[in-house]
C-alpha cells in the first residue's frame, strides 16, 4: 500500500497514476470476476451457429459477463470457462402426454457446431446430450478440445461415423456416444479408442460396431475402464480372446446383440470385480455354466431372452450380494430349490417364462427386501 501512495507526493505523477489505481482497486478487488472476453466471443459465436427455438441461451448477450451465462461454468479462481451444460431434457415417466414431448422438442438445440469452440482451452465438461444435431455427423474438430475430460453426446442426433480424432482426448474420463437409433452411428475401427488411456465411463450403446469386432481386445487397453455399455451394437459374435486385462471392470452391458448361437465367451468370467452384468437379448445357448460362480460380486445379473436350458445351479443361490436377478424368458428346467432362500439381499427376481415345475419354496419367506418376484409362463 505505501508504495502505491508514494506518487501522491509528486503531484504531476500522482495526477497520471491514481485514476489507474482506484480502477484496479474497484474491479479487481472488489468486483466478482468477469469472464475471458475471446471465450466470450467463441460462445457467441457458438451461439450464432447454434438453432435455439426456444431461446434458451437468451442470457448469451454481447457484453454481458459469459461466467453468468446459463450453461456456462467458469472457475472460480481464473474465471476459464471449466464447463458447458447444454443437455436438453427427454420427458421422465412412463406415460409421456403430446405436451410434454413437444415441449421436449421445442427445448432441444440444432444446427451446427462451431469450432470455435476450440477458444475454450480449459473447457473440460461438455453435455450436449439430447438434442438433435440430426443432420450432421460429429464434427472432427471435438477431437482437438484437449482439455475436456467429459464428453456426453448421448442421443445428441449426430449421424455418421465416429470420428477418430475423438482419440485424440487423451484426457477424457467419461465419453458417452450412445445413439438414438441403431445405424445412426458407426465406427470403422476402434483404434482410436486406444489414445484414452483414462477412460473410465465408455457408452457405445446403439452405435453399430459390427466393422470393429475386435473391440474385446481393445477393453485390455483401458485399464482404468469400470464402466462399458455396448448394449444394441449389432456385435454377432465375440471373437476368442485369449485373456483379458481389463479387471477394473464394475459393470458390463452386452444386452440385445444377437450373438449368434454361441456360450457366453470366457473371458467374461474374468472379470471378478463385476458388480453388474447385463447379457439379456442375446442368443447364448447351452446350460448356465459353472464359470459364473466365482462372480459372487455381482448384484445385478440379467440373462433375460437367452437360450439357458439347464436347471438353476444351486451355488446361484449362495450369491449373498444379488439384489437384481433376471433368469426370464430361457428354457430352464427343474425346480426352484429352498437354496433360493439364501439370497437374502434380492430386491426383484424374474424367473417366469421358462420350463420350471415343481412347488414354490417356503424359503422365500426369508427374503425380507423382496419386493417382485415373477414367476409366470412355467410349468
Ligand atoms: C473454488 O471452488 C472450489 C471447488 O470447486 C472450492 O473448494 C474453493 O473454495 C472455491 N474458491 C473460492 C475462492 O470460492
Ligand atoms: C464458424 O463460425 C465462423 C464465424 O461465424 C464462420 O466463418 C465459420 O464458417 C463457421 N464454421 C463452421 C464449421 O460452421
Ligand atoms: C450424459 O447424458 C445423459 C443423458 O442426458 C445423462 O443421463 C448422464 O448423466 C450424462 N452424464 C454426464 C457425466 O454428464
Ligand atoms: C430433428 O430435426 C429435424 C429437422 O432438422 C426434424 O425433421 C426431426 O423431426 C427432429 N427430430 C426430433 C426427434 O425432433
Ligand atoms: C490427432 O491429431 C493429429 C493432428 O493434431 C492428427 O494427425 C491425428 O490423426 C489425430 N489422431 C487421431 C487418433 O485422431
Ligand atoms: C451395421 O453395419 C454393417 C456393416 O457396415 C451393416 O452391414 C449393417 O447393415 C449395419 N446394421 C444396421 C442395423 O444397419
Ligand atoms: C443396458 O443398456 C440398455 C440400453 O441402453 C438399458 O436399457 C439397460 O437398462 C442397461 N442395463 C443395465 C443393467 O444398466
Ligand atoms: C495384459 O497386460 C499386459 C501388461 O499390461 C500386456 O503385456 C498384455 O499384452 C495384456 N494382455 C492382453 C491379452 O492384452
Ligand atoms: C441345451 O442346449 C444345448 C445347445 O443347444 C444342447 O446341446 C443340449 O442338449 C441342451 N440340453 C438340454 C438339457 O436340453
Ligand atoms: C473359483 O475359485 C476357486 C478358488 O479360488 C478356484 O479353485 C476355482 O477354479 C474357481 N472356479 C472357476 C470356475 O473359475
Ligand atoms: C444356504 O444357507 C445355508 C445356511 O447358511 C447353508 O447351509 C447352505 O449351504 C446354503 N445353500 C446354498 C445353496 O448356498
Amino acid at each position: 500500500m505505501e508504495a502505491s501512495f508514494r506518487p501522491v507526493s509528486f503531484p504531476f505523477l500522482a495526477f497520471l497514476f491514481l485514476p489507474n489505481f482506484f480502477f484496479f482497486f474497484c474491479t479487481g478487488l472488489l468486483s466478482e470476476l468477469r469472464c475471458i472476453d475471446t471465450e466470450r466471443q467463441a460462445l457467441l459465436n457458438f451461439k450464432q451457429h447454434l438453432i435455439d427455438p426456444s431461446n434458451r441461451l437468451s442470457s448469451w448477450t454481447a457484453h454481458g459477463d459469459c461466467c453468468q451465462w446459463v450453461g456456462v461454468v467458469c472457475h472460480n479462481l481464473t474465471a476459464h470457462v471449466h464447463e458447458l451444460h447444454l443437455r436438453s431434457f427427454y420427458p421422465e415417466g412412463d406415460f409421456v402426454t403430446d405436451e410434454q414431448y413437444e415441449a421436449y422438442e421445442r427445448s432441444m438445440f440444432g444446427g451446427k457446431l462451431n469450432s470455435s469452440l476450440l477458444d475454450l482451452k480449459h473447457l473440460n465438461y461438455f453435455d450436449l446430450s439430447f438434442n438433435n444435431f440430426s443432420a450432421s455427423p460429429i464434427p472432427s474438430f471435438l477431437g482437438s478440445m484437449k482439455s475436456l475430460t467429459s464428453l456426453n453426446l448421448s442421443n445428441a442426433g449426430f449421424v455418421g461415423v465416429i470420428p477418430h480424432q475423438l482419440g485424440n482426448l487423451s484426457n477424457l474420463h467419461y465419453l458417452n456416444l450412445e445413439g438414438y437409433w441403431i445405424d445412426d452411428l458407426y465406427v470403422n475401427n476402434r483404434e482410436w479408442l486406444s489414445g484414452l488411456p483414462l477412460l473410465q465411463h465408455l457408452d457405445m450403446s446403439f452405435v453399430n460396431l459390427s466393422k470393429a469386432s475386435d473391440w474385446v481386445q481393445l477393453t485390455n487397453t483401458l485399464l482404468s475402464l469400470f464402466d462399458l455399455q455396448l448394449s444394441h451394437c449389432q456385435l454377432r459374435s465375440i471373437p476368442p480372446t485369449p485373456s483379458v486385462n481389463f479387471s477394473s471392470l464394475l459393470t458390463l452391458n452386452l444386452s440385445d446383440n444377437y450373438f449368434e448361437n454361441t456360450l457366453i465367451p470366457s473371458w467374461i468370467f474374468g472379470l471378478r470385480n463385476l458388480v453388474s452384468l447385463d447379457l439379456s437379448y442375446n442368443h447364448f445357448q447351452g446350460p448356465i455354466l459353472v464359470d459364473l460362480q466365482n462372480m459372487t460380486s455381482l448384484s445385478h445379473l440379467d440373462l433375460y431372452g437367452n437360450n439357458f436350458n439347464s436347471s438353476i445351479p444351486n451355488w446361484l443361490y449362495s450369491f449373498s450380494r444379488l439384489e437384481f436377478l433376471n433368469l426370464g424368458y430361457n428354457n430352464l428346467q427343474g425346480t426352484i430349490s429352498s437354496a433360493i432362500g439364501n439370497l437374502t439381499s434380492a430386491i426383484s427376481i424374474d424367473l417366469s417364462r421358462n420350463e420350471l415345475g415343481g412347488k414354490l419354496p417356503r424359503s422365500l419367506g426369508n427374503l425380507c427386501n423382496l419386493r417382485e418376484i415373477r414367476l409366470s409362463s412355467n410349468k
